[in-house]
């Protein structure tokens, strides 16, 4: 088949029969123009995808429509950016927080932007907010409706003034796009549950044998709710596939009734006035028979496929990609044409394996594999977020070090749940598998850094420890190349809370621990001098300033540096004749940094943005216990 041929065929003839006379006329003509520029790369996509529906050309004609449809009223165009992506720059931070628990409601949220302006934030991911079950909503990850605001957050109305409001100070808005599943009071699910064969066909209704033998392959995910993939439903006698819980009901996107229903869900994202949409769990997305299920080829034709429709109807919106799985396959999402973002949680969990053996060997050689990403896509650094830590790393590079990944895992999971003996963390255990053991873990940053047990011992050097792991961990994320994201109440050092457990809808899901509701109390404490939180608050503030003041932040050219001692983590940054020197001790004791000082000229004149009274020369001699230097030299 002559591709360009058929393409160009078929859009003309979508062209002669569609109506766009509603846009008004300078957005028609850039609406137009963007569809031409990438029609055929849609179409060859859908063909991938569709190809052997007989009504794919239908369902062409109605994605058009859909496209074109948003461009009849006027939506947000996005923030002015400079000549490079505006996700690269060195002045972008970010933040997630809950709506209700960091400002009670929209409304709340509203009358919290100077604070979030004073800190420096300028991406804030909101999360989940849409309409959902009652009881538990995993979180808000159970969307009942995309279009509604839940009423006790607020209004559609209130969530735009909210979203203006951001615009306004510089901040962009992250929504979450929850496209792997709805809630189970999706109106699709509803009509589904009634009977409607239209909508039955938008999720995976299967009959007994035929989930057993998708099951037999699949990976669980939520091993403490229900085992295998699959929940039987009653009323229509078939097995749901669910993926997570039982009332979260994976989408079918082998059907393309379903591509271009949630194309139109998207974009009514990107008029609430998304500038990011975060791609939930969106390895699960492609499903085939005797297969994993996760990261199949057709999981990124399906991504970009969606993309394409955001270069036509909204372009300035991206896409971040939240893929919690193997390293090689994390990257296989990100590209300019896929997911420019991507979570980077290889480097997030290999900072808590390196906080808990003191070793950097497996961060090190896992990023030398693994950090490099396409030029023009960026990483988001993260420390915590609102889900568990996966210890997710490539087995094969473990192994060459020495190091069993299983029972690695096990150890880590020890340790952060405070079982192994002289651990500095209180984490709690996340759905442990009661057929292998496996778990993940829950916590806050300052609860697992060891500012909780500190606190409790009533021991200052012990704290003295915590609180520099803290700043290590934090001062890595805001120096690494990448778009650094804080999660809510971290910068305030909140510690662990466990009142979810009086709360039937959530005791039975521990990353509650670390979603605590922020009362004036945490951000009191975290203003009042000689707290521990103060002294996690000022440095988290001081580095953001930092980090925004100087361009060397914003250097693509990155460099891991190898030291002969394992405790440390080191790395460059160049831009032009400026470069930025990163060290890290990851032990709790005095050490030789072990570079070679030739290989870095000019390092003995080198100023320390972190502490105005180290130069270079000092400190590649001796490195204090949890030390972090940020040498900034500048050759003439
Ligand atoms: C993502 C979310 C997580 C949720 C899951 C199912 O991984 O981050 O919180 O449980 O998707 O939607
Ligand atoms: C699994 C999924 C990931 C999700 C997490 C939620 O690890 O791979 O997408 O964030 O579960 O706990």
């Amino acid at each position: 088949m002559d591709i360009a041929y058929e393409s160009r065929k078929t859009l003309d003839t979508i062209l002669s029969e569609t109506d766009f006379s509603e846009i008004p006329a300078r957005r028609r003509k850039a609406f137009l123009n963007r569809l031409e520029q990438h029609f055929p790369a849609l179409f060859e996509h859908l063909l991938t995808l569709y190809g052997n529906h007989y009504d794919a050309w239908l369902h062409m004609r109605r994605l058009v429509e859909t496209l074109a449809q948003h461009q009849v009223k006027k939506h947000h165009a996005g923030l002015p950016g400079g000549n490079q992506p505006w996700y690269l720059g060195e002045d972008q931070v970010g933040m997630a927080v809950y709506v209700d628990l960091f400002g009670g409601d929209l409304n709340g949220l509203i009358e919290r932007i100077p604070y979030l302006e004073s800190l420096g934030i300028t991406y804030l991911h909101l999360m989940p907010l849409y309409e959902a079950p009652k009881e538990n909503s995993d979180g808000g990850y159970a969307v009942s409706d995309y279009r509604k605001v839940d009423p006790k957050l607020g209004t559609n109305k209130q969530l735009k003034a909210l979203a203006d409001a951001l615009h306004k100070r510089g901040i962009r808005m992250v929504l979450d796009f929850v496209f792997n599943h709805t809630s189970d009071e999706h109106a699709w699910a509803k009509a589904a549950l009634a009977g409607d064969r239209r909508y039955q066909d938008f999720y995976y209704l299967l009959d007994e044998p035929e989930a057993r033998a998708y099951d037999a392959t699949l990976r669980e995910i939520f091993p403490t709710v229900r085992r295998g993939s699959f929940t039987y439903n009653e009323t229509v006698g078939k097995w749901v596939w669910t993926t997570f819980n039982s009332f979260q009901w994976d989408l079918n996107y082998s059907n393309p009734d379903v591509f271009v229903s949630v194309v139109d869900e998207m974009l009514h994202l990107v008029a609430m006035g998304a500038d990011v949409l975060r791609l939930d769990a969106l390895a699960f997305v492609w499903k085939e028979l005797g297969t994993v299920c996760e990261s199949l080829p057709k999981a990124h034709t399906l991504i970009q496929t969606f993309n394409l429709c955001l270069r036509i109807a909204a372009p300035h919106v991206h896409f971040k990609s939240e893929a919690i799985v193997h390293p090689d396959q994390v990257n296989e999402y990100i590209g300019l044409d896929e997911c420019e973002l991507s979570y980077n949680p290889l480097m997030m969990a290999l900072m808590w394996e390196s906080l808990a053996t003191r070793r950097t060997g497996l961060l090190n050689a896992s990023l030398e594999r693994s950090f490099t990403i396409p030029e023009g896509t960026t990483w988001v650094n993260y420390i915590r977020c609102h889900d568990d830590i996966g210890w997710t790393w490539d087995d094969a590079i473990s192994g060459r070090l020495g190091i069993n990944g299983q029972d690695h895992r096990y150890f880590l999971n020890q340790f952060y749940t405070g079982r192994f003996s002289g651990s500095f963390a209180n984490g709690v255990p996340f759905q442990e598998n009661p057929s292998n053991g496996d778990c993940r873990v829950c916590g806050t940053l300052a609860s697992l850094a060891g500012v909780e047990q500190a606190g409790a011992s009533g021991d200052p050097q012990l704290l003295e420890h915590a609180l520099r792991r803290v700043k290590l961990l934090n001062g890595i994320e805001l120096s690494m190349p990448g778009l650094p994201l804080l999660y809510q109440g971290d910068e305030l050092g909140a510690l662990n809370d466990h009142s979810y457990l009086k709360d039937p809808g959530k005791a039975e899901d521990s990353r509650w621990v670390h979603r605590k509701a922020l009362t004036e109390a945490d951000f009191t404490a975290a203003a009042t001098k000689g707290t521990p939180q103060n002294r996690i608050a000022t440095d988290m503030a001081a580095m953001i300033q930092l980090r925004k003041s100087h361009e060397i932040f914003a250097a693509q050219a990155f460099e891991l540096l190898r030291s002969d001692n394992p405790h440390v983590f080191a790395f460059l940054r160049r831009n032009g004749p400026e470069t930025l020197l990163v060290i890290a001790n990851f032990s709790e004791h005095s050490t030789q940094p072990g570079l070679d000082p030739a290989a870095i000229p000019g390092i003995d004149a080198a100023r320390d943005l972190l502490s105005s009274d180290t130069t270079g020369k000092g400190a590649l001699q001796e490195l204090e216990p949890y030390a972090l230097h940020w040498f900034h030299l500048q050759s003439a």
